[in-house]
């Protein structure tokens, strides 16, 4: 017994701590994972970056969710206008699996919008973005270049955990895009920081890895005819577990406050 519940620790410690099925799978037999239907585990480059496909124009026209989610959007002229039209959306099932709507947080006024990907764990327990391990490195890497957390605002292209920290699909991202790109136009951001693959390739329509992309200012132009300029780095759970891509994340930030001050 006792050794039961230290291997459930075990888990809750590697960040798997969501049933996503009744029957056990073996991974490294992929027929079992195609035959069951179980959701594909994290890749552990994810978040980092290699190239998978954007979320794409056409798997958003396709969804009947995703024009839900704009015609919601257009209809929010105040950051807690969204909060609660969000709080109320039933489009995306990642909804009734996590414990919170994690919507973003800081200073509506912000000159730096920071998006990440998704809620993990502790995000998910507290509500709000950003304050996990990652968060901590995050909060440091920009106090070293002078800027604090309460002058940003944070935020996630997803506002729900996806289970045990999976991937999210490009169904998901899609049909949570808009209420995040009604986050940017009510926020009007000087500059904003895209951490990771999955939120470079969302906000920016792309399909490439965090390698190619970063350290580049690319413009992000909003519908309502805002342009962005968007600096991509790395996700800080990946410089976590990749602490020697540190030095690049850092010419990256150096990067983000001159360009900055030119703004
Ligand atoms: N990772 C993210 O992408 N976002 C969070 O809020 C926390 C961890």
């Amino acid at each position: 017994m006792k050794d039961a519940q230290e291997i459930l620790n075990w888990y809750i410690l590697a960040g798997v701590d969501t049933l996503c099925s009744d029957a056990t799978l073996n991974y490294v037999h992929s027929e079992d994972v195609a035959t069951k239907g179980a959701a594909t585990p994290k890749q552990t480059e994810a978040a980092q970056g290699s190239a998978r496909p954007a979320t794409t124009i056409l798997a958003q026209t396709k969804s009947a969710a995703y024009i839900n989610a704009r015609e919601i959007c257009a209809q929010a002229h105040t950051l807690d206008d969204l909060k609660a039209m969000l709080e109320n959306f039933e489009g995306c099932a990642l909804k009734f699996s996590a414990n919170s709507t994690v919507f973003g947080y800081g200073n509506p006024q912000a000159e730096i919008m920071i998006i990440g990907e998704a809620p993990g764990a502790d995000e998910d327990r507290i509500g709000e973005p950003f304050v996990g391990r990652s968060g901590h490195l995050l909060d440091k890497m920009l106090s070293a270049i002078g800027i604090q957390r309460q002058d940003c605002y944070i935020t996630n292209i997803l506002p729900w955990r996806p289970p045990g920290n999976r991937t999210p699909t490009d169904g998901e991202v899609a049909v949570c895009l808009p209420f995040l790109q009604r986050q940017i136009e009510l926020i009007k951001p000087k500059i904003i920081l895209l951490l990771g693959a999955s939120a470079a390739n969302a906000v920016l329509n792309l399909s490439s890895s965090v390698s190619q992309l970063r350290g580049q200012f690319i413009d992000y132009q909003s519908e309502n005819n805002l342009s962005i300029p968007t600096l991509i780095s790395y996700h800080p759970a990946y410089l976590l577990r990749t602490p020697t891509q540190k030095a690049k994340t850092w010419v990256d930030f150096l990067r983000l406050r001159k360009k900055l001050a030119t703004l």
